[in-house]
C-alpha cells in the first residue's frame, strides 16, 4: 500500500460526479480528499525547510477541526494528508483528531512527519485505523548530521530511529501503513548515499526516499550548500552504489530535481541494470491534452491558520488564500466565488487541450506551474494510471470542446480555438503577436456586430453572442 493523494478511495461513482462538474462547469459536492495541515508549529528547525515562511505558532483548535471533518465527511470526504506547515505531531490534541477522524470513515492516506512526536500512541492509531502511508523525514544518516540539517540535539536523531523501529514492530504483518524513510541530501552529505540506504534496509522499512534538498523560493540557505547541475559527476559513483544495493529489493524511492540529474541516474541504472523502481505507471488512456489540474473539484488545503488553499504547492504567504475556515463553512467557500473562478480557470485549460499561454491577468488564481506544461508533478502523478477515468473524462472533454471550442460560433467559443490554433504554430504565433491580435479581434467583433446579429436575424447563422 502507498499514499495516493486519495485516489484509491475514490469510487467510480465519485470519479464520474468530478468528470459530469468539470464538464458542465459546476462544483462537486465538496473535496473528495483533503490536505489538512494540523499545525503550523514544528518541535525542529531544520535550515531547508519549505515552509518556514507559513510558521506561525498557530494550530486548528480541535472543536473547529471535529466539526470540519464532520461537515467535510457530510459531503463525501474519503481522506486525508496530514503534513505540514508545521509537523502534524505536533498538534496538542493530535490523538482526538485521528480518532474523530475514524469515527467519520475518514483514511488517513498520508501522514509526513519528522517522527520526533510519533509514539506508542499514534502509531496505535495508524495501525488501528489503517492508515495508508507514513513518511519519516528522517533527513540525515546520522546523530551529528541530523543536528545539522533539523538544527536540534543529536540525540533527537536516536528517538526517531526507535519511533520507526516500534511502529514496524508494532504493525507486524499487516500492511498498514506503509513506511517510508526519506533522506535529503546536499553538498554537506551526498558521499552518504549508500550508508542512507543501508540504515533504511537496516530498519525495515518499505520504501527508502532520497530526494535532494531544494531551493525555496524567497529562502536563502548557507551559500553553496545545494546540490548543483555540475556536482553530478561526483554524485554518480554513490547513485551507482545505492542502485546495485537496490536491485534484489526494490525499495528505491529516488529522484533527484536538478537539471541533468535524473540523466545520470537513468544512466547509472543502466550500467548497474536496475530497472527503475516505485515509479507511478501512466495508463493508455492517458493524454497530455487532458492532464491539466482537477484539483478544484477533487481537492483542497487548509493550513494551520485556517487558510484554505488550492494545494500544498500554493501556500506561500504571497499568493491570495481561497478562504479561511474561521470565516464561514467550508461547504460556502467550496461553492464560493474564489473556488468558482479556480474551476473556471481550470475548465479553460482543460478545454484548450493544455494549450494555453499563462497571462497573470487572466488568471487570478492558478500560477504559472499550474498552467505551463511540465512545471507541476502533482496534478496528476497519482492519478495517471487510471484508464476508466482517464478514459471517460477524455471522451466527455472531447464533446465539450465540440461544443465550446470553434472557429465558427460565438467570440468566446472562437477566441478558445484561435488560441488552441496559436499554440500549436508558435511561427504564426510570433508573427502575430498576441496584443495585436486581441486588439484586431476586438476591432472585427465591434465593428462587425451589426452585420453578424443580421446574419443571426435573417439566415439564423450563430457566428455571435449580438442579439
Ligand atoms: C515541510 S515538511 C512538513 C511535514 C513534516 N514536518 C516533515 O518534515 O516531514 C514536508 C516534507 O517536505 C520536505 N522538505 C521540506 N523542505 C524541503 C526542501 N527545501 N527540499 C526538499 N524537501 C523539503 C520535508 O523533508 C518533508 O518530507
Ligand atoms: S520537520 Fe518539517 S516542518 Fe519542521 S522544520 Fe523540518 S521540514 Fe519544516
Ligand atoms: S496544477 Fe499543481 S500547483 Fe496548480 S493547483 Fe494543481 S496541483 Fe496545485
Amino acid at each position: 500500500m502507498r499514499g495516493t493523494h486519495g485516489w484509491a478511495e475514490v469510487s467510480a461513482e465519485r470519479k464520474r460526479e468530478i468528470i459530469d462538474a468539470i464538464v458542465a462547469g459546476t462544483a462537486t459536492r465538496g473535496p473528495v480528499h483533503a490536505e489538512l495541515d494540523l499545525t503550523d508549529r514544528c518541535n525542529v528547525a531544520c535550515y531547508f525547510c519549505n515552509q518556514q515562511s507559513l510558521r506561525t505558532k498557530e494550530q486548528i483548535p480541535l472543536p473547529r477541526l471535529s466539526d470540519l471533518i464532520d461537515e467535510m465527511a457530510g459531503n463525501g470526504l474519503r481522506s486525508v494528508r496530514l503534513s505540514g506547515g508545521g509537523d502534524p505531531l505536533f498538534h496538542r490534541e493530535v490523538l482526538d483528531v485521528f480518532d474523530h477522524l475514524a469515527l467519520r470513515g475518514v483514511v488517513v492516506d498520508n501522514l509526513t512527519t519528522n517522527g520526533v512526536a510519533l509514539t506508542e500512541e499514534v502509531a496505535r492509531r495508524l495501525i488501528g485505523n489503517k492508515a495508508r502511508e507514513v513518511i519519516f523525514s528522517l533527513n540525515a544518516v546520522n546523530a551529528a548530521d541530523y543536528a545539522r540539517m533539523m538544527q536540534v540535539k543529536p540525540a533527537l536523531f536516536d528517538k526517531v530511529l526507535e519511533n520507526i523501529r516500534r511502529l514496524l514492530a508494532m504493525r507486524g504483518e499487516s500492511i498498514y501503513p506503509s513506511v517510508v524513510a526519506q533522506f535529503l541530501i546536499d553538498r554537506k552529505n551526498f558521499r552518504s548515499l549508500p550508508e542512507m540506504y543501508d540504515l533504511g534496509r537496516s530498519l525495515g522499512v518499505d520504501r527508502i526516499a532520497l530526494n535532494a534538498v531544494l531551493e525555496v523560493p524567497q529562502e536563502s540557505f548557507e551559500e553553496n550548500i545545494l546540490l548543483a547541475p555540475e556536482d553530478r559527476e561526483a554524485a554518480r559513483p554513490y547513485v551507482e552504489t545505492v542502485l546495485e544495493r537496490d536491485r534484489d529489493a526494490g525499495l528505491l524511492q529516488i529522484d533527484f530535481a536538478i537539471s541533468g540529474w535524473n540523466e545520470m541516474l537513468n544512466q547509472a541504472r543502466a550500467k548497474v541494470d536496475a530497472p527503475a523502481q516505485n515509479s507511478y505507471p501512466t495508463a493508455p488512456a492517458f493524454k497530455d491534452e487532458n492532464a491539466g489540474c482537477f484539483f478544484a473539484w477533487y481537492t483542497a488545503a487548509i493550513t494551520g491558520n485556517g487558510d484554505i488553499r488550492p494545494c500544498c504547492l500554493l501556500l506561500h504567504p504571497s499568493m491570495k488564500p481561497l478562504g479561511n475556515i474561521h470565516q464561514g463553512t467550508m461547504t460556502e467557500h467550496w461553492n464560493g466565488p474564489a473556488f468558482t473562478k479556480m474551476r473556471d480557470e481550470m475548465r479553460e485549460v482543460l478545454l484548450r487541450r493544455n494549450k494555453i499561454e499563462y497571462d497573470e491577468k487572466r488568471f487570478e488564481i492558478l500560477k504559472p506551474a499550474c498552467v505551463k506544461e511540465g512545471l507541476c508533478w502533482l496534478k496528476n502523478m497519482y492519478f495517471r494510471g487510471d484508464q476508466e477515468f482517464y478514459a471517460e473524462l477524455a471522451a466527455k472533454l472531447d464533446e465539450a470542446r465540440k461544443r465550446e471550442v470553434r472557429f465558427i460560433g460565438t467570440p468566446k467559443q472562437m477566441k478558445r480555438a484561435a488560441e488552441v490554433y496559436l499554440h500549436t504554430h508558435p511561427r504564426v504565433r510570433q508573427t502575430l503577436s498576441a496584443d495585436w491580435l486581441h486588439r484586431a479581434y476586438d476591432w472585427a467583433r465591434n465593428s462587425s456586430r451589426p452585420l453578424r446579429a443580421t446574419l443571426k436575424r435573417r439566415l439564423g447563422w450563430n457566428l455571435t453572442d449580438a442579439a
